[in-house]
């Protein structure tokens, strides 16, 4: 199991659902982690539910902006000297709305957290972990990096984007000691999914999950584990590979909804 005494973590997306669950498990392998989140109340909430608060601190950025997230990293570099590794976990839904019905509005603000984000919390750490020679960063997507219905044309088009943003990283740094990996999580029970639920567009996921292997939500400390393997010296020789956590749902490709 992945010890992270002495590591420097930064968790975007951290005030909930994964990226709550993330803090909780790399605080509990030793880790100093930063709680970054666009809602600092709900960042602080998840630093102060900890056993050990002392170990983290909540950092409020929006990871769509550029000057936010290099201000968010430099602050992470000063306090703790370095970075080891990167969650970019942040991500919003769309309204599910098909391609010629999306704003446009709608389209850039999901590009934006969910794409331009990690990209651009990706640039602000890369000099620092080329620095000292290692790091790690996990890119959060989904199984609507892989297939369409899960969201609307937005959100699929940004997950598919993750992936590919995964492993051009990978092809730049990985012989620089950046190893970069996507999680894909299914159906999550988070408060995105939930929020997920409520618009005219929006898929009946209880009944759809009972048509998949597993016939449940995956709970977000389930996927912290999984980061928690791939963010450490366990997954060394683990570069530019997708991670599905789906319980299923992929593997059994048929119409969900
Ligand atoms: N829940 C699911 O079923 C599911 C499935 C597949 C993938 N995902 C992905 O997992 C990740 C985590 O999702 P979750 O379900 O825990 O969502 P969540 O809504 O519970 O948490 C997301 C967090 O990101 C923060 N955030 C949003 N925009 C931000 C920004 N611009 N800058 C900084 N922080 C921002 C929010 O304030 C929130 O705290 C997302 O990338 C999501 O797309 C979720």
């Amino acid at each position: 199991m992945n010890d992270y005494s002495g590591r420097v973590v930064i968790v975007t997306g951290a005030g909930s659902g994964m990226g709550r669950a993330m803090v909780g498990e790399f605080v509990a392998r030793g880790a100093n982690v930063a709680a970054l989140d666009i809602n600092i109340k709900n960042a602080v909430d998840t630093v102060e539910g900890l056993a050990n608060p002392s170990m983290a601190y909540a950092l409020q950025a929006d990871v769509s902006d550029p000057h936010s997230a290099q201000k968010a990293v430099n602050a992470v570099i000063e306090r703790w000297g370095r970075v080891d590794l990167l969650c970019n976990n942040a991500g919003i839904l769309d309204g599910h709305s098909t391609a010629h019905e999306v704003s446009i509005e709608e389209w850039n603000r999901v590009i934006a957290v969910n794409l331009t984000g990690p990209f651009l919390m990706a640039r602000a750490v890369i000099p620092q972990m080329l620095k000292q020679g290692k790091g790690a960063i996990i890119n959060t997507s989904s199984t609507s990096g892989f297939s369409a219905a899960g969201g609307g044309t937005a959100y699929t088009a940004s997950k598919h984007g993750v992936i590919g943003l995964t492993r051009q990283l990978t092809f730049e740094y990985g012989a620089r000691g950046i190893r970069v990996n996507t999680i894909c999580p299914g159906a999550t029970a988070t408060p995105l999914a939930m929020a997920g639920q409520t618009t005219e567009h929006s898929p009946d996921m209880e009944a759809a999950l009972q048509k998949f292997p597993a016939r449940r939500w995956c709970q977000p400390a389930e996927i912290a584990k999984l980061a928690a393997y791939l963010g450490g010296d366990d997954a060394d020789f683990v570069h530019g590979s997708e991670y599905v956590i789906d319980g299923g749902w992929l593997a059994a490709a048929r119409d969900p909804f």
